[in-house]
């Protein structure tokens, strides 16, 4: 296991749209993030991963690019980019860009060639296939609900669109088409830029057969998943992208991958493969999900999401590197999903910053969450503005006649606008983001939870997250340690040690609103500390843990040191 700066560094994603509006015009822009990189430097992170700033016509707000070398409009200029990678740095802070490159616009000029015409030297550079007896090649159901082909009247084919059908699928079997990406890659890499987050990377190798999909209960359409996700052909494409432009650049890389198993990330991340340094895997983020994926409100259990977790650290301990996170702009608010938003809301953010964050691997925050910011609740659809969430809507109800209460619930708890919401900088009107109409509904709760509140209140979640975030660049054992979970089966706390050298961390998190008593065994070690706790209480001894009572919602970390201070390699700690 090498050591290297992006296995120590903290990441942080800025939502551009929804950062920090600078003009007036409801949009946050990048002058608006330059406003905030001291506010950045100061919460300790090291790493920015800036979500699609590129010239776009926002089908999906930056994700369907139009051109991979301007800037949109609406977030300022190449030379305001510029700036702000610049005055990154001066800060020692990496800036890592978006690249989209599973599909394009169809407003970008290689889509509009390849409409044109059959024969156009374009043409290949998307996937366009005949109908089969009137009917789209496959019956693959999209991302964003319907079919994932859209049919063209002017040269009688169908294109694929695995997300919208203003997000046409890139051909990567065609070479003229990676060639071009890896040249826009470097392009950005030689301006300076610090690496990429890749959107949906493992969907770019499609299985040549294009078979139909399952169609499960309740579904109209079939599942194509088994066909696009780590397609027959991905790892090649990412060795040839490692070899003619990563390898060349000392950047960070994490693969946004969907349906990606342990076995297959081990694969995308180990060294020796050259491919990608970390992926973003979903299983953690499915598992409240159901028979209509992510939309079913079917609860979660502790248990399941310990296994998945420790099943990902145990799975990449010798080979490749986690990357964690609990929220993103696709996910629903981490406080109100696996916490409480209510009575405990300060301190369950803070338990769960803890627990993801002393695992191993690159921790992820998504702006808003070291403030603890919650889900919003719009009463009614024509408040929300993802498309996603408005094509469900319209499905579910006026297709299967489900209840307009139904499909809202699932909104409130589900929708990708809970991320999305503007960032809560004050108490001013519209939380300080924009002096004008915002392009999305600012959560109402922004006069108790902003960033001012948040720097002023010595025990606020920011403060917290500081000291996350210092704790890591302290302790080696934080970054490099080997995880081992404890009480693998409740349902109440998780529970786990990191060790390394002669070091062990504790990490006690209670996921519950109620005191858990946790048994550790008849243990007694040296030299215990804590080193990290949300507590309000003191604990008596920290260096006897054989029984111990976390308050509600704790998270505490101890340091313990090894038996006798002899290093081996059995977890140390007889807990049961
Ligand atoms: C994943 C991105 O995170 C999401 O926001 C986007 O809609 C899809 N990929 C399509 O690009």
């Amino acid at each position: 296991m090498t050591k290297q700066w992006w296995k120590e560094s903290v990441v942080y994603q800025i939502y551009p749209r929804s950062f920090n509006d600078s003009n007036g015009d409801g949009i946050g822009d990048i002058p608006g993030i330059i406003e905030k990189l001291d506010y950045l430097a100061e919460l300790g992170i090291d790493v920015i991963w800036l979500s699609p700033v590129y010239d776009s016509p926002n089908d999906d707000n930056g994700y369907d690019i139009r051109d991979y070398q301007a800037i949109m409009d609406e977030f300022g200029t190449m030379e305001d980019f510029d700036q702000l990678l610049n005055e990154a740095h001066q800060r020692n802070l990496k800036i890592v860009m978006d690249l989209v490159v599973n599909h394009t616009s169809d407003e970008h000029a290689w889509f509009v060639e390849s409409k044109s015409s059959k024969d156009n030297p374009k043409r290949d550079y998307y996937i366009w296939k005949e109908g089969k007896n009137g009917q789209p090649p496959t019956n693959w159901e999209s991302a964003f609900s319907g079919s994932t082909w859209q049919y063209d009247e002017a040269t009688e084919e169908y294109f694929l669109h695995i997300f919208s059908k203003k997000q046409p699928d890139l051909n990567w079997e065609n070479q003229n088409v990676r060639k071009d990406v890896y040249d826009m890659m470097k392009w950005w890499l030689d301006k300076g830029i610090d690496g990429f987050r890749m959107d949906v990377i493992n969907f770019i190798s499609k299985d040549p057969e294009y078979p139909d999909g399952v169609v499960h209960e309740g579904k109209k359409y079939g599942d194509g998943s088994p066909y696009f996700m780590n397609g027959p052909r991905v790892h090649d494409y990412l060795h040839e992208m490692n070899r003619e432009v990563l390898s060349n650049y000392d950047v960070m890389t994490v693969g946004e991958m969907p349906g990606v198993t342990p076995e297959e990330g081990k694969l995308y991340t180990a060294e020796r493969r050259k491919e990608l340094q970390m992926v973003f895997h979903f299983e953690h983020m499915d598992v409240d999900g159901g028979e209509l994926g992510k939309w079913s409100l079917n609860g979660w259990k502790l248990a399941d999401l310990k296994r998945i977790l420790s099943k990902w650290q145990y799975e990449l301990e010798e080979e490749g590197w986690n990357s964690l996170y609990w929220n993103n702009h696709d996910q629903p608010r981490v406080v109100s999903r696996f916490g409480n938003d209510k009575a405990y809301r300060k301190k369950s953010a803070k338990m769960l910053g803890t627990c993801l964050h002393m695992m191993k691997g690159t921790p992820y925050i998504y702006q808003g969450e070291e403030l603890g910011m919650t889900n919003v609740a719009f009463e009614t659809i024509d408040r929300y503005e993802d498309l996603e969430s408005l094509n469900m809507y319209e499905e579910r109800v006026n297709d299967f006649g489900d209840s307009i209460e139904e499909v809202m619930e699932r909104i409130h708890h589900k929708g990708r606008d809970n991320a999305r919401t503007p960032m809560q900088w004050s108490a001013e009107e519209n939380g300080g983001f924009t002096t004008g109409t915002p392009w999305l509904g600012v959560n109402p709760n922004y006069k108790s939870i902003n960033a001012e509140e948040a720097l002023a209140d010595p025990d606020s979640v920011f403060h917290y997250y500081q000291k996350l975030i210092q704790l890591r660049k302290s302790k080696e054992t934080v970054v490099y340690g080997r995880f081992d979970l404890l009480l693998e089966d409740s349902e109440e706390v998780f529970a786990y040690t990191r060790t390394y050298g002669n070091e062990v961390l504790l990490v006690l998190c209670n996921f519950t609103g109620d005191e858990q008593e946790v048994h550790l065994g008849d243990i007694h070690q040296e030299g215990g500390e804590v080193i990290l706790t949300n507590r309000e209480g003191t604990i008596k001894d920290p260096s006897s843990l054989a029984r111990m009572t976390l308050e509600p919602y704790e998270a505490t970390v101890f340091s313990l040191r090894k038996n006798g201070g002899q290093e081996s390699s059995t977890p140390v700690l007889p807990f049961t």
